[in-house]
């Protein structure tokens, strides 16, 4: 049985209260997140402990994107077209201080991978793109088998082939 439980971002949740250590994801939670989501542009999704359906342990957001076939590493792109490839983008993903090291952020990112693969059905990518914040953020993706694009230090990509059946 799950400890938390995720759902897409409500007022219900108290994001206000919400630290993980990284002030710009802070403040996206506090101030934008709601703005992204009625203006279509991500859904956010959070996890609270089963026990409390308020306090905010983590939360991932998601997105459509592109990435330039040049920009990919040249074992994934000798496979693709020359034209824009359409990928998933985690715009964000942040567990709060007291919930980090025990498997919440693991837990959002494989929410995340299933959320797209089940969208993937029906609106194709050829990927999920994350922007990492800093080298341990780049660490946390690569330990998960995202791979970094060449010239992009902070851009990493898993291919469809890691997270489709
Ligand atoms: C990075 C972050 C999301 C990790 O979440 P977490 O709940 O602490 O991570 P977990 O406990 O689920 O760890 C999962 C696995 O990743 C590994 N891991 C976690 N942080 C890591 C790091 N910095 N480098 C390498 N591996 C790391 C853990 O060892 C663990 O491995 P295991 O499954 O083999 O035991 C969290 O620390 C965080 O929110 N940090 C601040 C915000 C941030 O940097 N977000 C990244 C988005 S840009």
């Amino acid at each position: 049985m799950s400890l938390y439980r995720i759902r897409a971002f409500d007022r219900e949740a108290d994001a206000a209260s919400f630290r993980c250590g990284q002030a710009l994801l802070d403040e996206y939670i506090h101030r934008y997140a709601s703005q992204d989501v009625r203006r279509n542009v991500a859904r956010v999704f959070i996890a609270t402990p089963e026990s409390d359906a308020r306090q905010l342990a983590g939360f991932f957001t998601l997105s459509a994107g592109s990435v330039s076939c040049s920009d990919l590493p040249e074992s994934l792109a000798k496979k693709l077209p020359r034209y824009p490839i359409p990928v998933a983008l985690i715009g964000r993903l942040a567990v709060a201080t007291e919930f980090q090291g025990k498997g919440l952020g693991s837990i959002l990112l494989a929410d995340a991978c299933r959320k797209v693969a089940y969208a993937s059905a029906t609106l194709a990518v050829a990927g999920i793109v994350v922007d990492a914040k800093d080298a341990a953020a780049t660490a946390f993706y690569r330990h998960f088998g995202f791979l970094n694009l060449p010239g992009q230090p902070a851009r990493l990509l898993l291919p469809a082939t890691a997270f489709r059946t």
